[in-house]
């Protein structure tokens, strides 16, 4: 009976947010054809798949979790990007790419794991000059981090601010109903049990909703000028 009841996975209820993903890869000021483009953290791989949709370019999505990672894994099997998308277990912290290699690297909610400096020094390690980073973070981790950004050569190109409240009122109070539903209808809980183990967020966001308001932002690596050495005499 319970078979017939659309559980939603977790990333069914994470799309709700890649319109402002989109939104924001939309103000990106340019990009050249068929770009590089590095996806830090990129989980199950929603924000890599609309990077490999929205451009023409290679997208290497990166994480350490090796279980969001097969996730991303199968849903390319049967996918036509999976031609320009690569998939790799490893860490920002200590990863093997090139200096200057990428034209866009991409962060949705993982900087403030790894830590904002260390991002923001790879970041502009692995980008090309006048490459760009989008970094999703909650507004009051951004605001903490925005005066390091001249230290590591970026400068605020632009930013997206999601709607206030959505983590409540777009992903957790539909959680939340979910649940209720789920339980109402006297569904087995093993079968919605990635749902259940939200409930300690769902409590917390509710409580204070505002606390997790989030922004995408958009930055530019400064292009370094070559300096011309002057011969005097
Ligand atoms: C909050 S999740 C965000 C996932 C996805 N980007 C999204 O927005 O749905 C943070 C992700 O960062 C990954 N992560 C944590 N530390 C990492 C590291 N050092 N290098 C790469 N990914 C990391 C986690 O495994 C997790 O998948």
């Amino acid at each position: 009976m319970s078979n017939n009841i659309n559980i939603p996975d977790m990333d069914d209820l994470r799309r709700v947010f890649m319109k402002y993903s989109q939104q924001t890869f939309n103000k990106i000021p340019q990009l050249p054809t068929k770009p590089r483009i590095l996806d830090v953290g990129c989980g199950s791989g929603e924000s890599t798949i609309l990077l490999a949709q929205l451009t023409d370019g290679d997208v290497t999505g990166i994480d350490i979790d090796m279980n969001a990672l097969n996730k991303f894994q199968e849903k390319l099997d049967d996918s036509t990007l999976k031609d320009r998308i690569e998939i790799l277990k490893e860490s920002f912290i200590e990863n093997d790419f090139s200096n200057e290699s990428f034209d866009l690297v991409w962060a949705e909610g993982v900087f403030h794991i790894i830590g904002y400096d260390k991002c923001l020094q790879e970041s502009s390690r692995v980008l090309k000059n006048g490459g760009f980073l989008v970094a999703l973070d909650t507004i009051k981790v951004i605001n903490k981090h925005l005066k390091s950004l001249d230290k590591f050569g970026f400068k605020v190109i632009d930013k997206i601010i999601w709607q206030e409240g959505a983590w409540w009122t777009e992903y957790y109070e539909p959680l939340e109903r979910k649940i209720k539903y789920l339980r109402d209808k006297g569904t087995d809980p093993s079968l919605f049990k990635h749902l259940l183990d939200h409930e300690h967020e769902i409590a917390m966001v509710k409580h204070n909703p505002n606390e997790f308001d989030c922004a995408h932002y958009i930055y530019q690596k400064v292009i370094k000028q070559k300096m011309k050495v002057m011969k005097s005499g």
